[in-house]
């Protein structure tokens, strides 16, 4: 178990450095959009998330420098200002440094015993909080457009396909939603429970660019028929009229990616939607988002009530699957398939679910009481999958994510889904 814990916080943290290996001081501190933390902030929170789990509660060390608590708490900091208060880059580096050094020392001579440590859980869960964090960094260095030591997979020739339209039956009747038993389950996938669900089919492919590009060319962001009050309402706010890093390029719209601008791709997924935008899209093509209990059924559950773990099976990701950086980009769809037949569920894009972020009925909080409980109630809407720039961990079928509907910033699109 120790070396698998190792080696899960060296890859998380091998993932950070090397999307922030090219930093300057002064990017490092810049906040490229309100709603997002400066790199270095991100830098610095998760060491001391290390510091505090591990080294003051679990070695019962002193605090490094007390100070630092009211910058990288994120309960504590307010995000405007956490690019004034930010030590220098480099200061920054050596606390992680020293913390990651203790914190090994740590992880080589416990004995597991404990609440927090018991199977390893506060490692694995370090782990886990470094690699959603490398991926928020992700998405903040597409906001700044800056470009990382990081190969950008070239784009790949493939054609549309309609397989975002076409649909597949699933079966209604009872099934378990959540799981209790995964090593990197957070609190709020637990309480595995029965739900009923009519029969309702799903789309097997996500959305794709050529698609979209179809529902934009109609005036699809025009048709106030379309989106929701409040959709237009934030649509007219903030002048949206093409998903977040489009732009009109010459004789055809581009989109920015971590390679620079590229022709947008009408075989790749949709993405950068924000919620009120996939809303509006399903309308426009006669149909709906899934809920999440639907998505969830669709991506893990099989003959006979078993629940993969991805949608791609048990183990390591298919071939094909875009997680985890590889490609640095969106892709086509690929082909691997969860129990109904519904490809690409896991990685390349987010998928908005209409739900809205609740607990399981009996949800109790993790050690971490901070993850889940603040953020429950219809303000945040459940995106479910991964996408290319997720471990691996959070493209699982239970894995819930959850943003603001007008949130842009992560490569998320939708899978239309409708009644039968
Ligand atoms: C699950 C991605 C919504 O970034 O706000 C990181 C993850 N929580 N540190 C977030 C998280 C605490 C969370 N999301
Ligand atoms: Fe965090």
């Amino acid at each position: 178990m120790r070396a698998e814990l190792r080696d899960a916080l060296l890859s998380a943290r091998a993932t950070t450095e090397r999307l922030t290996a090219r930093l300057g001081d002064a990017q490092a501190r810049a906040q490229f959009d309100p709603g997002f933390s400066p790199l270095g902030w991100h830098l610095g929170h998760v060491a001391w998330q290390e510091e505090r789990w591990v080294l003051r509660r679990c070695a019962g060390e002193r605090p490094i420098d007390p100070g630092l608590d009211g910058i990288y708490d994120s309960f504590h900091s307010h995000k405007g200002s956490r690019g004034r208060r930010l030590p220098p880059l480099v200061r920054i580096r050596s606390y992680a440094a020293l913390v990651r050094e203790r914190l090994l020392a740590f992880l080589e001579r416990t004995d597991f015993e404990g609440d927090l440590l018991a199977g390893g859980w506060v490692f694995r869960f370090l782990a886990n909080h470094e690699r959603q964090h490398a991926e928020t960094m992700a998405a903040a260095l597409l906001l700044g457009h800056l470009q990382p030591e990081l190969e950008v997979a070239p784009p790949v020739a493939a054609s549309a396909g309609e397989g975002w339209c076409d649909f597949l039956p699933v079966e209604g009747g009872r099934f378990s939603l959540g799981c209790d038993d995964d090593p990197d389950g957070w609190d709020n996938e637990r309480c595995a429970h029965e739900v009923e669900l009519a029969p309702f089919a799903i789309a097997r492919q996500p959305v794709t660019n050529g698609a979209f590009l179809a529902f934009l060319e109609a005036g699809g962001y025009r048709d106030d028929g379309l989106w929701s009050e409040a959709g237009r309402r934030w649509r007219d706010a903030e002048g949206v009229e093409a998903p977040l890093h489009w732009r009109r390029g010459a004789g055809c719209w581009e989109r920015w990616t971590l390679g620079g601008w590229r022709p947008v791709d009408p075989s790749h997924p949709v993405s950068h939607l924000g919620w009120h935008e996939a809303e509006a899209f399903a309308r426009w093509a006669g149909a709906r988002l899934p809920t999440e209990a639907e998505w969830e059924r669709a991506a893990g559950w099989e003959q006979g009530g078993r629940k993969r773990r991805f949608p791609w099976g048990d183990g390591a990701p298919a071939p094909g699957v875009n997680v985890a950086l590889a490609r640095g980009d969106t892709a086509p769809c690929g082909s691997e398939a969860s129990p109904c037949g519904a490809e690409g569920m896991g990685g390349n894009v987010w998928e908005w679910t209409a739900s809205p972020f609740l607990p399981w009925p009996r949800f109790e909080p993790g050690p971490y009481r901070g993850y889940s409980a603040p953020w429950f109630g219809d303000r945040h809407r459940v995106l479910r999958g991964g996408c290319w720039m997720s471990d691996p961990a959070m493209a699982r079928t239970t894995f819930r994510n959850w943003f603001e509907p007008q949130v842009r910033a992560f490569p998320a699109g939708l899978r239309l889904a409708r009644n039968r």
